[in-house]
Parts: structure tokens; C-alpha cells; sequence
């Protein structure tokens, strides 16, 4: 197969995933990066005959909130490691009636509300402006959608993530706000993952678990840590199961990805190349 590439598909795991069960050959190595430490050391270890590398994002034991985690490492130690493609699952509010606790959301758009981050690879020195306009890979996509099928699971195919800064939840008047943008689901840590994983020319799919209504819905109480847990500790199940079923589907050696997501530094650098 012509630009024939073997997989590596890195899991970042959110509240409540922090391993993978059923790997082989596994040990964990941290990797070192340029820019700082990553969440926790990497898991490396095969299933299904594919190399996955999985990374907690919040560290094991859950011990970095979301504005302190050092996305830029996060990503460049999956890089680093081999990664070519990403699954992301974290745990989300709900801004849809018909996204209830428990529903699995494969999101395809995102709106950037997180400000207190490092948010690129690029700066001074070295300018690059690499589209976010279809920030997910539908090729990735695709086989999550027929796994989470398979499986029965609760799920929708498309949806807008909002990335808020935390760690507080929102106001009423937000989560209203958001809705009223059309917004899906909301959570506090998909942003700048998606950025940075295109800039590093990662394809990425982001699965949102949806552990609560955060706190728009009449008829439930305002989002708290405890409900969040509670239903957690049920998707978190689920959610190895769909790991596991999707590794086949993607493992196997395949060509450039369609949508051009491993590609995505291509067109973007701005900067002259040196004389
Ligand atoms: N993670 C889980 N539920 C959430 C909510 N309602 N808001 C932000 N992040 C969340």
C-alpha cells in the first residue's frame, strides 16, 4: 500500500479511565518532552495484535485539574511515542434533552472558551496557522459509531463539544448561553488537546460520556461532583468495552488519512524557511 502506515492508537483516558484492561506486553515509561511533564508516565502495550499507548489524563489517582494539565506534553509524549492516532474520552455535562446521563456523544466541533492554556506547538520564531475547521477525523469517527452499535450503546454521531476553563461549573446564565449556541455537551478538557494534536498532524476522535445535565435542567439538580462520579463508574465500563471493540477497526496498516489530518502542517507554516 502506497504511504503504508502501522497504527499506534493512544487513548487518553478522562475522570474515571485511568487503564486499560486486557493489554499485553505492557510497561509503563515516562517520556520525556521539551515541554515539561506530561500527566503521568505512558502505558505501552498491545491488544488485539495493535500497539496502544494510553495516557490518564489527569494522572493516575486524578490529581491534576483541568487548567493545570500540561497539554503540550500530553501530546508530545504520545508523539513522541508513535502515536497516530488518538481516541480522547472524558466525561461531560449534557446541554441537550435528548443526551442523558449514560449517552456517548462521537463530537465533531468544539468552541474554545478555555483561556488559561498553552494552546500551541508554534510562536515566535516559528509561525503556523493549522485549520480547525473539521477538527475531528471522520475516519476515526466512523469506526467508533459502528463499535458503539455493535455494542448497544447509547450513542450520537456529531455534536459540539464547549470547552469551559473550570474548575468550577458554570453559572445557570452559561450553561443557558451555551445552549443557546446549539452546544452539545460541555466539559473542561478536550481543548487545546484537539488544537495540539492537529498541530501535531495526530488524527483524533473525541467519545464525551455524559455523567450529568450540568445544571439547565429543571427536573434534575444542578451538576455535582458526586452525580458526576456516580455514573462515571457505569460509562467507564462501557467505555473499555468500546476501546476494545474499535481496535481491530483501526489497527490495521492503511494508507494517509482521507480527511488529511496527518498532513495538517502541509499548508500551515507561515514563517520563511531560513536562507
Ligand atoms: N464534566 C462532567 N460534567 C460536567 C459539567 N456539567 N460541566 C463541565 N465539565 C463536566
Amino acid at each position: 500500500m502506497a504511504d503504508s502506515i502501522s497504527p499506534v492508537i493512544g487513548i487518553i483516558g478522562g475522570s474515571g479511565l485511568y487503564n486499560i484492561e486486557g493489554l499485553t506486553n505492557t510497561r509503563w515509561e515516562r517520556i520525556a518532552t521539551p515541554w515539561g511533564e506530561a500527566s503521568d508516565e505512558l502505558l505501552f502495550g498491545e491488544l488485539s495484535g495493535t500497539k496502544v499507548i494510553f495516557l490518564p489524563r489527569h494522572g493516575r489517582g486524578h490529581k491534576i485539574p483541568p487548567s493545570a494539565l500540561n497539554y503540550r506534553a500530553n501530546i508530545d509524549a504520545l508523539k513522541r511515542a508513535g502515536v497516530t492516532d488518538i481516541i480522547s474520552l472524558s466525561a461531560v455535562g449534557s446541554l441537550k434533552e435528548e443526551l442523558p446521563p449514560g449517552h456517548f456523544v462521537i463530537v465533531d466541533q468544539f468552541i474554545d472558551r478555555s483561556f488559561a492554556r498553552e494552546k500551541s506547538f508554534f510562536g515566535p520564531g516559528c509561525v503556523a496557522h493549522v485549520s480547525m475547521a473539521h477538527p475531528t477525523c471522520p475516519r476515526l469517527g466512523d469506526a467508533l459509531e459502528a463499535s458503539a452499535k455493535e455494542l448497544g450503546l447509547p450513542v450520537t454521531r456529531g455534536g459540539t463539544y464547549l470547552v469551559m476553563e473550570g474548575p468550577q461549573f458554570s453559572t445557570l446564565a452559561e450553561s443557558n448561553l451555551y445552549r443557546s449556541w446549539g452546544c452539545s455537551v460541555i466539559g473542561m478538557t478536550n481543548m487545546p488537546e484537539a488544537k495540539l494534536a492537529r498541530e501535531a498532524e495526530i488524527d483524533y476522535a473525541s467519545i464525551a460520556m455524559v455523567t450529568d445535565y450540568d445544571c439547565w435542567h429543571e427536573d434534575h439538580d444542578a451538576v455535582t461532583v458526586d452525580a458526576v462520579v456516580r455514573v462515571l463508574l457505569d460509562n467507564a465500563e462501557k467505555a473499555r468495552n468500546l476501546v476494545k471493540s474499535v481496535l481491530p477497526k483501526i489497527g490495521a496498516p492503511r494508507g494517509l488519512c482521507p480527511a488529511g489530518c496527518d498532513r495538517a502542517l502541509e499548508y500551515a507554516l507561515i514563517t520563511a524557511p531560513e536562507a
